[in-house]
């Protein structure tokens, strides 16, 4: 144990004594328990024994209360968390119980006022590192039975679970006596596990560390919590794509499910009826627009809209030779973009929604910038310390309290205004917010109102940050390989023949597309993708993993293979041009998972994607960039914030083009996004219908 861990542990344990000081049984149950509850207080839990007590034995005297209440106390802890115990620890239960008994009182647990006597020394309890297990339903570690060798009753069991899909009921096979093999556990420490191990750099980076001597997977140990880190490629495409599935729930821990309002969103929302109605209602909003706009779509409709204003600022600071951060640019417009998709464009024309719009975006942001520490962070101590991500946690869900409520109304009051003039039960839809509204008002409601406020505020974080990042990067990209520059502005030259880029020159301009493909691959914005969590105890290459494990597909490591992308830190986009056909040669079915994949794959890719081509391929028809700042463009030195990020900079730009007349008029222009009426009854039936399509790929 080097000084830095025994110093880290120390803090620990001072914190314990200081603020949570509560039962042995409390702390062991807590550590173990894969989901906390953090409404289960030992102190509700005392004073309702209590009351039994009082009516069970009125007058007991209170040693002896005590010494009940503490006997009930340690015969509460499952037999499984003991087992796990037993074998972490290589000591038999009643040791164990020794150790932590030293340091509480119980008495004074039960009076209320908890303090410690002595202190534990986790370095007596210590884990062993070899040796095989039984299986008894929590995590552990085991040798080696492959599911084909499984007695039949339980593969007969396991069969039916997945045949009959509940997925609400647990697959129990704590009493089924079975060794199994999971992915080599690497070696930590009691209770903290790998914590620290993961402490030296970014995580992605500790984790592909972690996972070189391994091949498929590995298991890490975050306080007692078990995950799987997924190290190849075969066993990332089979997570995502061939058992989308049995990997399509999400972790859950006691920020995230504060943040969610216990999961009703989306991204953190198990995969449960509402959560697949609510990604149909997203699909089939951009898919009804597209027909009701010629096939032409939402995010060219919009984008093109807001792109002479775009357009008018860089071009009053490229002549004024101004240097500026593109960012904050594109930022400005991209916020508006998804204003108007999602709120529509009377909302993200009120100067004053779309301010507040950003300050949660950026609030949230402030939140989520450690979203990995979050999901990572296992520790039960963080629910009741201190700590600085819920205060801001807090500041973002009164913002979107208030804001919510505020687009909301507008929203209701236009849906009742057009319902009013059209008797027929029609809806009008325009934006996202028209299609979710008008289903509250069922009289069975497919969705809670916070539940949709919820998604809404997921879409503005999701929507925005990884395009604005994609564009940022791009233009980095190309200020530093200015001969690419040049050849992307070449062939959009060359190809575009209108007056703007639209969707329909994308199959001409190939090494504009390779470019943004290798922005997605290097950055690998989202290094170790949204962690996934089993819905059911599955196989993996041999190797068994429970139900309810935390999976991590490390996408960064896939991304930047040796074997897969020669130099893969190098900025190449010809390793996905075919010189001899002139062709993409992408399969982001196989090497690339920048959006994940799949049932839980991200359900704005091709939105963002769109917007992603637009926005570069605008920005480089019309203006050179160079870079003022000395930027490193290796992702491996870019920050982990919500995305990883380069260091800001700054550019300078020279207009490509002089005329603008074109551009003029079309800012005076009025919008061209359509409204869609349809019946509610129909539009409700083909959400719901859905539900049944479950095993269809919507991407
Ligand atoms: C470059 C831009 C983007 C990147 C790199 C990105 C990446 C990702 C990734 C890696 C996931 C996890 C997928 C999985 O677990 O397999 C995800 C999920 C998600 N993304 Fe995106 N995304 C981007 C843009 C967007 C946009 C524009 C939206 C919406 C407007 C969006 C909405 C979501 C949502 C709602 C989820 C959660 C889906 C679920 O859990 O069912 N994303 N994204």
């Amino acid at each position: 144990m080097t000084e830095t861990d025994k110093a880290s542990i120390k803090s620990i344990i001072e914190k314990l004594k200081r603020g949570c000081v509560k039962s042995s049984e409390y702390y062991l149950d807590l550590f173990y328990l894969r989901q906390l509850k953090h409404e289960d207080k030992i102190s509700t839990f005392c004073y309702e024994m209590e009351k039994l007590f009082d009516k069970g034995l009125p007058g007991l005297d209170e040693e002896n209360r005590t010494r009940m209440l503490r006997s009930r106390l340690l015969s509460a802890v499952p037999e499984t968390i003991k087992n796990y115990l037993e074998w972490l620890s290589e000591k038999k239960w009643p040791e164990i119980v020794h150790i932590f008994e030293k340091s509480v009182d119980y008495k004074e647990i039960y009076q209320g006022k908890f303090q410690i006597k002595e202190e534990v020394y986790l370095n007596k309890i210590y884990k062993s590192r070899t040796r095989s297990y039984k299986f008894n339903g929590t995590c552990s570690s085991g040798s080696f039975i492959s599911p084909n060798s499984l007695p039949k009753s339980l593969s007969d069991k396991i069969e039916n679970f997945i045949k009959t899909g509940n997925q609400s009921k647990c697959l129990d096979l704590r009493k089924t006596n079975l060794t199994i093999k999971l992915p080599p556990l690497i070696p930590g420490k009691f209770y903290l596990g790998n914590y620290f191990d993961l402490k030296e750099q970014p995580v992605h980076l500790s984790l592909t560390k972690l996972g070189e001597k391994y091949h498929h997977a590995f298991c890490i140990n975050i306080f007692g919590q078990l995950m799987v880190v997924l190290n190849s490629r075969e066993a990332i495409v089979q997570i995502l794509s061939s058992k989308t599935l049995e990997y399509a729930d999400r972790p859950s821990c006691f920020l995230l499910q504060l943040a969610t309002n216990n999961s009703k969103d989306l991204v953190f929302s198990k995969p449960n009826i509402q959560w697949l109605q609510i990604r149909t209602a997203f699909h089939k909003f951009f898919s009804d627009m597209k027909k009701l706009h010629d096939r032409k779509d939402m995010t060219e409709i919009v984008f093109l809209e807001i792109w002479p204003d775009m357009y008018n600022q860089i071009e009053g600071l490229t002549n004024k030779k101004e240097p500026y951060e593109i960012k904050k640019i594109i930022y400005e417009f991209q916020s508006k973009i998804l204003s108007v998709l999602l709120f529509g464009d009377e909302i993200a024309e009120d100067k004053y929604l779309l301010n507040e719009i950003r300050k949660l975006d950026t609030k949230s942001k402030e939140f989520i910038s450690g979203l990995y520490n979050i999901m990572l962070n296992m520790n039960p101590l963080d629910n009741f310390l201190d700590n600085p991500s819920l205060s801001t946690l807090c500041q973002a869900l009164n913002l979107q309290k208030s804001l919510m409520c505020k687009i909301f109304e507008r929203a209701t009051r236009r849906a009742r205004n057009s319902l009013l003039s059209d008797q027929s039960d029609n809806i009008c839809m325009r934006s996202i917010i028209d299609l979710l509204l008008p289903l509250l008002s069922l009289e069975k409601s497919l969705f809670t109102e916070t539940q949709i406020k919820n998604v809404l505020t997921e879409l503005i974080f999701a929507g925005i940050d990884g395009i604005v990042n994609t564009v940022n990067s791009f233009i980095l990209y190309m200020c530093l390989n200015s001969n690419l520059q040049t050849r992307v502005y070449m062939e959009i030259k060359n190809n575009v023949h209108g007056d703007f880029v639209v969707l329909g020159d994308k199959k001409n301009l190939i090494v504009t597309e390779a470019c943004i493909y290798e922005t997605l691959r290097l950055v690998s914005q989202i290094p170790l993708g949204i962690f996934r969590k089993t819905v059911i105890r599955t196989e993996l290459f041999g190797y068994v993993i429970p139900e309810e494990t935390i999976v991590i597909p490390n996408l960064w490591k896939l991304h930047h293979d040796e074997k897969i992308y020669k130099d893969p830190f190098k900025f190449d986009p010809d390793r996905f041009i075919d010189a001899e056909k002139l062709s993409l040669k992408i399969d982001d079915t196989k090497f690339m998972f920048p959006f994940g994949t799949g049932k839980r794959g991200c359900p704005g890719k091709n939105v963002a994607l769109n917007l992603i081509f637009l926005f570069v391929s605008s920005l480089v028809k019309n203006f050179e960039f160079k870079l003022v700042d000395d930027v490193d463009g290796d992702p491996r030195s870019f920050r982990l914030t919500s995305n990883l990020e380069p260091k800001s900079f700054r550019v300078q730009s020279t207009l490509r083009i002089t005329s603008t007349t074109n551009l003029i008029q079309m800012s005076t222009k009025k919008s061209e996004v359509k409204t869609l009426c349809t019946d509610r009854s129909s539009l409700i039936k083909s959400i719901q219908e859905n539900r049944h399509n479950l095993s269809d790929d919507e991407s």
